[in-house]
Parts: structure tokens; C-alpha cells; sequence
């Protein structure tokens, strides 16, 4: 009797499930026409050089998740706090981290000290374009286009911040039960508007986006995808024009693509489980979630101690 119950408990939670998790299409009013040449070049493959590369990260085997995370080069306590918690090694997880370069700083000490960590750790990837926050477009499709080419077998990809809480615990559990294709999930964003402010961080002049609202997107603190998404979204990337917003410019390319982000959402209350806001660390709340944004690597630390030994009591 009450296997039966708990059984028609789960189908009931699955069919709730799916219909949120259940990858849709959405129209696109025309036909997306190529980019000019000179436009492309800023995310093609062919325009920058790897200074660093893990080529061989994937050649034994197939991670179910990688995690993708961006980086400046001078972030190593950064890194460091991630490799000591969600992105230590793992049999289901491979951690990588993404890097342009410092300005003039080729030849100078901080190169060399990303080379040795390099070394050391052998999850660093550097390509020579100018690491700055307007920039962070190209590293997202330099991003997509390493995964395409070196890891295309992983299950999942995850693009996630430094200063993010990850569980990947409950992420890993979650994603066993997701569509193995043309999905990607995150903090979803429906109603985006570009802001014609020149004083906003986000500000986007109508000469680069005209249109005055945003197709849907996921915010880019931390999103997931299904692997295949990688080399789709790079080969979409040849008709979107590069805009500094890169949550934004995915959610372009998936357009492109006719693929609808999905939400992720915890029941019976419906809570986004991608939280972008920060939140006081509380053991059994972050259990339930998949991120937490804003956390220094020290604090990142500090929680993880208590969480990774005590979440099973939650
Ligand atoms: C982006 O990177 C390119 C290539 O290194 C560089 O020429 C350009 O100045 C950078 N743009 C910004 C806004 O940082
Ligand atoms: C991915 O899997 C396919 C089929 O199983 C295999 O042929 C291919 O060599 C694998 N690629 C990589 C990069 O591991």
C-alpha cells in the first residue's frame, strides 16, 4: 500500500516535472542571415591561439559533468577556493578554468605564475585575447567551442562563476533524470530589456542591439546544458552579433537554435533552485539548492567545510 502510494506520488511529481523541464521551441520572426566577416572574427575559432590548453582532459574518459568556470588570470586564490570544494575532482565531475590575458602582461610575472599553477594542476586554459569584462562574450564561445572539440562525449557542461556556491551533489542527482539533448536550465530570465543608459554596467546602444526587449536566457552567474548545446551553440554564433552581455547572448544563439531554456524549479513551492541573489548559509536551505551567488573564496571555504560533511543530515 504504500510502495503504491509512493509510487503515484512519483508519477505525479514526474509529469510536474517534465512539464518544466521539457525543452520547447520558440520562433524567430526571420530567417538569421550569416554575419559579415569582419563581425565573426571576433568569435571564430580561427582568430586566437590557446597560450594554455588541457587537449587531453576528456581522451580517457567521459566526464557526466564538466565545469566550465571563467577566470582572469590574477584569480588564483579564486581557483584555489574551487578546486578545494564543488570543483574538486571528482569520478563524475571535471573542472576546467577559462582565461584570457592580462593587459601587456605576456612576459610579465603573473603569466608565469598561470603557467606553474598550469603545471600543477592541469586545468587551466588560456587563449590571447584581452581578459576584461566586455570580453566575457568571447570566452563563453571559446568556452562552447573547447567543449565541442575536446569533451564532446561529457553527459553535461555547467558555465558557473568563481564566487558561486555550487551543490553539485544535488545538481549531479538532478541532472540523472534530465533530456540528454537541447536543454539547458538556470536562473531564467523571461522579461530582459536592454538598458539605453550609458552609465549602466549593462548599458547596450540600440547600433548594437535594436530590438527592445531579450529573447529568454539564463542568468550567466551559473547555467547547465546538455553537451550537445556546445557545438550548436558555436556553429549559431556565425549569425549573432557579439554583444558584452554573455547570458544574453547565448539566450541569443538559442534562439538561433529554436531552443527554450528551461526553468529549475524545487516542489511543491515552486523555488528557483538557481539562486542568484546571495543568501546567509544555512545547511539545509542550500541543500535544496543548486547555486548561491556571491561568495568570496574564503567564505566559499568557510561553508563548504560544514556542508560537505553535514548536508546528509539534512
Ligand atoms: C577583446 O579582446 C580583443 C582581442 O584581444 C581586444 O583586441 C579587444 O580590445 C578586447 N576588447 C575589450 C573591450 O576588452
Ligand atoms: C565519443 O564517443 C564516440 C562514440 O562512442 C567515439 O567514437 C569517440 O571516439 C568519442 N570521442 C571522444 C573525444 O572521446
Amino acid at each position: 500500500m504504500r510502495k503504491r502510494t509512493r509510487l503515484l506520488c512519483a508519477s505525479a511529481l514526474l509529469l510536474l516535472f517534465s512539464a518544466f523541464f521539457l525543452p520547447g521551441t520558440v520562433r524567430h520572426s526571420a530567417e538569421p542571415s550569416p554575419l559579415p566577416a569582419d563581425e565573426y572574427r571576433l568569435v571564430s575559432p580561427l582568430t586566437y591561439r590557446y597560450l594554455l590548453n588541457q587537449a587531453g582532459a576528456c581522451r580517457d574518459r567521459s566526464p557526466f559533468l564538466v565545469l566550465l568556470v571563467p577566470v582572469a588570470p590574477h584569480q588564483a586564490e579564486a581557483r584555489q577556493a574551487v578546486r578545494s570544494t564543488w570543483g574538486a575532482p571528482s569520478r563524475d565531475t571535471l573542472t576546467l578554468f577559462f582565461s584570457g590575458v592580462a593587459q601587456g602582461a605576456l612576459l610579465s610575472p603573473l603569466q608565469r605564475l598561470l603557467e606553474k599553477e598550469s603545471q600543477q594542476h592541469a586545468d587551466i586554459i588560456q587563449l590571447d585575447f584581452l581578459d576584461s569584462y566586455q570580453n566575457l562574450t568571447i570566452k563563453t564561445v571559446m568556452m562552447m567551442q573547447w567543449l565541442a572539440a575536446h569533451c564532446p562525449n561529457a553527459s553535461y557542461a555547467m558555465k558557473v562563476d568563481s564566487d558561486i556556491f555550487v551543490n553539485v551533489f544535488h545538481l549531479v542527482q538532478r541532472l540523472r533524470s534530465s533530456p540528454r539533448a537541447g536543454f539547458i536550465t538556470g536562473s531564467l530570465i523571461r522579461d530582459g530589456r536592454p538598458r539605453r543608459d550609458p552609465s549602466s554596467k549593462w548599458f547596450l546602444s540600440e547600433a548594437l542591439y535594436h530590438e527592445d526587449s531579450f529573447p529568454p536566457y539564463v542568468s550567466g552567474a551559473g547555467y547547465v546544458f546538455s553537451t550537445d548545446l556546445a557545438a550548436r551553440i558555436s556553429r549559431a554564433s556565425r549569425f549573432v552579433r557579439v554583444i558584452p552581455l554573455e547570458d544574453v547572448y547565448v539566450g541569443l544563439c538559442l534562439r538561433v537554435l529554436g531552443v527554450r531554456p528551461a526553468y529549475s524549479l524545487s516542489l511543491p513551492l515552486f523555488r528557483n533552485l538557481f539562486e542568484v541573489r546571495r543568501l546567509e548559509y544555512d545547511r539545509c536551505t542550500f541543500a535544496r539548492l543548486i547555486i548561491v551567488n556571491g561568495f568570496k573564496p574564503s567564505e566559499l571555504l568557510a561553508v563548504w567545510r560544514d556542508f560537505s560533511t553535514g548536508r546528509a543530515d539534512c
